[in-house]
Protein backbone atom coordinates (compact mmCIF):
# COMPACT_ATOMS: atom_id res chain seq x y z
CA UNK A 1 0.00 0.00 0.00
CA UNK A 2 1.16 3.90 -0.07
CA UNK A 3 1.85 4.02 3.62
CA UNK A 4 4.10 1.03 3.60
CA UNK A 5 5.40 2.02 -0.05
CA UNK A 6 5.95 5.68 1.27
CA UNK A 7 7.87 4.33 4.20
CA UNK A 8 9.82 1.96 2.50
CA UNK A 9 11.09 4.72 0.45
CA UNK A 10 11.47 7.15 2.84
CA UNK A 11 13.77 4.20 5.43
CA UNK A 12 16.00 3.83 2.36
CA UNK A 13 16.73 7.52 1.26
CA UNK A 14 18.05 7.66 5.03
CA UNK A 15 20.29 4.33 4.37
CA UNK A 16 23.74 4.58 6.15
CA UNK A 17 22.71 8.21 7.55
CA UNK A 18 23.98 9.07 10.85
CA UNK A 19 21.20 9.45 13.85
CA UNK A 20 18.15 8.71 11.22
CA UNK A 21 15.50 8.81 13.37
CA UNK A 22 13.95 12.32 13.34
CA UNK A 23 15.05 12.73 9.92
CA UNK A 24 12.62 9.85 8.73
CA UNK A 25 10.28 11.35 11.21
CA UNK A 26 10.37 14.70 9.61
CA UNK A 27 10.03 13.20 6.23
CA UNK A 28 7.12 10.85 6.86
CA UNK A 29 5.34 14.00 8.68
CA UNK A 30 6.17 15.98 5.44
CA UNK A 31 4.56 13.61 3.26
CA UNK A 32 1.55 12.52 5.39
CA UNK A 33 0.98 15.44 7.76
CA UNK A 34 1.85 12.74 10.76
CA UNK A 35 3.47 9.71 11.29
CA UNK A 36 1.23 7.02 10.49
CA UNK A 37 1.04 4.19 13.24
CA UNK A 38 1.92 1.67 10.81
CA UNK A 39 5.08 2.95 10.06
CA UNK A 40 6.33 2.56 13.66
CA UNK A 41 6.88 -1.28 13.40
CA UNK A 42 8.74 -0.67 9.97
CA UNK A 43 11.15 1.74 10.84
CA UNK A 44 11.99 -0.32 14.52
CA UNK A 45 13.19 -2.87 12.42
CA UNK A 46 15.13 -1.09 9.43
CA UNK A 47 16.97 1.09 12.45
CA UNK A 48 17.03 -1.89 14.69
CA UNK A 49 15.63 -0.37 17.73
CA UNK A 50 12.28 -1.12 19.89
CA UNK A 51 8.78 0.08 18.61
CA UNK A 52 8.87 2.01 22.14
CA UNK A 53 11.86 3.98 21.56
CA UNK A 54 10.19 4.76 18.01
CA UNK A 55 6.84 6.23 19.75
CA UNK A 56 8.70 7.70 22.60
CA UNK A 57 10.42 10.00 20.13
CA UNK A 58 7.17 10.75 18.61
CA UNK A 59 5.46 11.79 21.66
CA UNK A 60 8.42 13.59 22.93
CA UNK A 61 9.27 16.38 20.34
CA UNK A 62 5.77 18.06 20.08
CA UNK A 63 6.46 18.85 16.08
CA UNK A 64 5.82 15.18 15.62
CA UNK A 65 1.77 14.08 15.27
CA UNK A 66 0.52 11.20 15.44
CA UNK A 67 -2.75 11.54 14.53
CA UNK A 68 -3.50 13.91 11.10
CA UNK A 69 -4.48 17.32 12.37
CA UNK A 70 -7.76 19.16 12.43
CA UNK A 71 -9.11 21.00 10.00
CA UNK A 72 -7.75 24.34 11.73
CA UNK A 73 -4.62 24.13 13.53
CA UNK A 74 -4.27 26.53 16.84
CA UNK A 75 -0.56 26.65 18.27
CA UNK A 76 -0.69 28.00 21.91
CA UNK A 77 2.91 29.28 23.12
CA UNK A 78 3.86 27.69 26.53
CA UNK A 79 7.03 29.42 26.67
CA UNK A 80 8.05 31.77 29.98
CA UNK A 81 7.04 35.42 28.49
CA UNK A 82 3.86 33.71 27.59
CA UNK A 83 3.05 32.00 30.86
CA UNK A 84 3.77 35.37 32.98
CA UNK A 85 1.11 36.77 30.34
CA UNK A 86 -1.39 33.98 30.72
CA UNK A 87 -0.81 31.28 28.44
CA UNK A 88 -2.12 28.68 31.49
CA UNK A 89 -5.28 30.67 31.81
CA UNK A 90 -5.99 30.80 27.93
CA UNK A 91 -4.84 27.52 27.54
CA UNK A 92 -7.33 26.01 29.78
CA UNK A 93 -10.22 28.20 28.55
CA UNK A 94 -9.08 26.60 24.86
CA UNK A 95 -8.77 23.23 26.25
CA UNK A 96 -12.57 24.00 28.05
CA UNK A 97 -14.04 25.17 24.95
CA UNK A 98 -13.14 22.78 22.32
CA UNK A 99 -12.77 19.79 25.16
CA UNK A 100 -9.81 18.76 23.23
CA UNK A 101 -6.41 18.87 25.28
CA UNK A 102 -3.11 19.29 24.52
CA UNK A 103 -2.18 17.32 20.69
CA UNK A 104 -5.89 16.63 20.29
CA UNK A 105 -8.12 17.11 17.47
CA UNK A 106 -11.95 17.60 17.96
CA UNK A 107 -14.21 14.88 17.30
CA UNK A 108 -15.53 16.55 14.08
CA UNK A 109 -12.39 17.17 13.08
CA UNK A 110 -12.69 21.15 12.92
CA UNK A 111 -9.57 21.78 15.35
CA UNK A 112 -6.27 20.78 16.52
CA UNK A 113 -4.81 22.45 19.80
CA UNK A 114 -1.08 22.08 20.11
CA UNK A 115 1.49 23.94 22.34
CA UNK A 116 4.44 25.31 21.04
CA UNK A 117 7.90 26.67 22.82
CA UNK A 118 7.93 30.46 21.46
CA UNK A 119 6.25 32.07 18.73
CA UNK A 120 8.89 35.03 18.41
CA UNK A 121 6.40 37.15 20.04
CA UNK A 122 7.36 37.45 23.12
CA UNK A 123 7.09 41.19 23.54
CA UNK A 124 2.71 40.73 22.61
CA UNK A 125 2.48 38.12 24.80
CA UNK A 126 0.27 35.75 24.91
CA UNK A 127 1.20 34.64 21.42
CA UNK A 128 -0.75 31.71 19.41
CA UNK A 129 -0.66 30.96 15.89
CA UNK A 130 -3.55 29.90 14.35
CA UNK A 131 -3.10 28.16 10.65
CA UNK A 132 0.37 30.06 9.80
CA UNK A 133 -1.38 33.16 11.23
CA UNK A 134 0.66 34.52 14.35
CA UNK A 135 -1.83 36.75 17.03
CA UNK A 136 -0.29 38.56 19.97
CA UNK A 137 -2.38 39.47 22.94
CA UNK A 138 -4.11 36.40 22.24
CA UNK A 139 -7.29 35.43 24.34
CA UNK A 140 -10.44 33.51 23.66
CA UNK A 141 -12.81 35.40 22.27
CA UNK A 142 -10.08 36.98 19.29
CA UNK A 143 -9.17 33.31 18.70
CA UNK A 144 -12.93 31.76 18.35
CA UNK A 145 -13.26 34.87 15.75
CA UNK A 146 -10.38 33.63 13.72
CA UNK A 147 -11.87 30.18 13.84
CA UNK A 148 -15.25 31.87 12.66
CA UNK A 149 -17.79 29.88 14.38
CA UNK A 150 -15.86 26.37 15.04
CA UNK A 151 -16.25 26.91 18.68
CA UNK A 152 -18.90 28.67 20.54
FE1 LIG B 1 5.66 33.04 23.78
FE2 LIG B 1 8.07 33.92 23.04
S1 LIG B 1 7.48 33.10 24.92
S2 LIG B 1 6.26 33.99 21.96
Amino acid sequence: DVLSDSTARILSDHDGLEGPLLPILHALQAEFGFVPQAAVPLIAERLNISRAEVAGVISFYHDFRAAPAGRRVVRICRAEACQSMGANTLAAQMQDRLGIGWGETTPDGAVTLEAVYCLGLCACAPAVQIDGDLMGRADAPRIAAVLDGVTP
